[in-house]
Order: C-alpha cells, then sequence, then structure tokens
C-alpha cells in the first residue's frame, strides 16, 4: 500500500497532531505524517513531534514582512517533504487565497464545533451560552473563509447538565482525538474525496461512517 504523504501544520499543544501520529503507526493506516510546522516557534508539538523521529520545523510567521511570504516559505517546506495531504491541527494563521487554491481539496482542519454552527474561537462558550443540547467537532476541506468548507466527518457530543467551557472541551478535545484520524483514513485511501463543495463518498458504508457520537466505541 502506497501511503499518502500528510504535513500537519500546528501553532500549540499539538494534541490532535498527536493523535494523528499515532493513527500513522498502524501498518494498514493509508498516510504517513512526513513533516510538521509550527507558526510558532515554541509550539509544544514541534517536540512531540521531534520525540515520534518526525522532520518538526518552526518557520515563525513573525520573521517575514507579509502572509504571502511566510506562506512561501512554509509551501516549500511542505513541497521539500514530498507532502501529498496537509492537516491543519490548531493552525492558528488565517491563510491567504493563494496559499488555500494551491492546496485546494488537498488540505484539511478540524474545528471543535459542529459546523456551520460557531465558527471562530470561543466555541464552547458559545455553545453553552446558546443552550445546544448537542455540541460536537468537524473535519473538513479548507476554504478561504474560516472554518468553511466541505464536510468530511462530523462527531457528536452531548451537553451535560452541568458542564462548563472546560469540561465540554475536554470531552469534545477527547473526541476529535477519535475524529481526525477516522477523517484522514476516509480521504488518504480514496474512501472520500471533495467534488465541488460537498464530499462524495465511494461507498455507503463510508458515508454513514462519516457520523459518529462520542459514546461510540
Ligand atoms: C482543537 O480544539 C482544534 O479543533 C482547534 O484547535 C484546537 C487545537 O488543539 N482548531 P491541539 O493543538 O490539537 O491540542
Amino acid at each position: 500500500m502506497t501511503k499518502k504523504r500528510v504535513g500537519i501544520l500546528i501553532s500549540g499543544r499539538g494534541s490532535n497532531m498527536a493523535a494523528l501520529i499515532e493513527a500513522c503507526r498502524a501498518p494498514d493506516y493509508p498516510a504517513e505524517i512526513v513533516v510538521v510546522i509550527s507558526n510558532s516557534p515554541d509550539a509544544a508539538g514541534l517536540e512531540t513531534a521531534r520525540a515520534e523521529g518526525i522532520l518538526a520545523v518552526a518557520i515563525d510567521h513573525k520573521a517575514y514582512p507579509t502572509r504571502g511570504d511566510f506562506e512561501a516559505v512554509m509551501h516549500r517546506a511542505l513541497v521539500n517533504a514530498g507532502v501529498e495531504l496537509i492537516c491543519n491541527a490548531g493552525f492558528m494563521r488565517l491563510l491567504t487565497t493563494d496559499f488555500v487554491e494551491v492546496w485546494r481539496n488537498r488540505q484539511l482542519n478540524i474545528h471543535p464545533s459542529l459546523l456551520p454552527a460557531f465558527r471562530g474561537l470561543h466555541t464552547h462558550e458559545r455553545a453553552l451560552e446558546a443552550g445546544v443540547r448537542i455540541t460536537g467537532c468537524t473535519v473538513h476541506f479548507v476554504r478561504f473563509e474560516m472554518d468553511e468548507g466541505p464536510i468530511v466527518a462530523q462527531a457528536a457530543v452531548p451537553v451535560l447538565p452541568d458542564d462548563t467551557a472546560e469540561t465540554l472541551g475536554q470531552r469534545v478535545l477527547a473526541t476529535e482525538h477519535k475524529l481526525y484520524p477516522h477523517a484522514l483514513r476516509l480521504i488518504a485511501s480514496g474512501e472520500a474525496w471533495a467534488d465541488g463543495d460537498a464530499v462524495r463518498f465511494r461507498s455507503p458504508e463510508g458515508k454513514s461512517g462519516a457520523l459518529f457520537s462520542a459514546a461510540s466505541p
């Protein structure tokens, strides 16, 4: 099996990155992580990746006069590593249309809500304020608008009566760690792909497997 070569973009802790690295250890997993890039040199995830023997580089956006200059360096690092698919995992920089277009349908993101609800930051606080009974997380292809793009997979997480943003956030994060490897498998294996504004699935099983709840094993 040829594995898809994946680059991960991070800005901080990197727990989703770690979940993807872990998933890629399985011999039958259809992807391998070939590089991790952080725009923040202090990102804890860089050390985690290096400890796993993965090439991990900091490309400090502050060192470049424009967003485009920063992205050009990042793009070159991805191409040099032979990256075919990018996974954004807590990557906190907005991307230009140029970068988004070059990697169109080859870049995924994870967001801690059931999109299109609660785009942007402070998702769990806003979910609690809105009184939703179910929230969750979403893996989607990246488009120019923030937290928008064809949805690959979603997982539902119930909001419990005494939840705080912190307790809810912890449960959603634990679910993200299952969802992202699952979504990457769908894309890297060719089971699912972006087609315009939609994601198509090769089989009905693939499609039904792209929604699961936190209660699932
Ligand atoms: C996650 O909640 C992810 O959904 C959001 O940023 C957070 C990153 O956490 N985009 P980590 O760095 O993966 O631990």
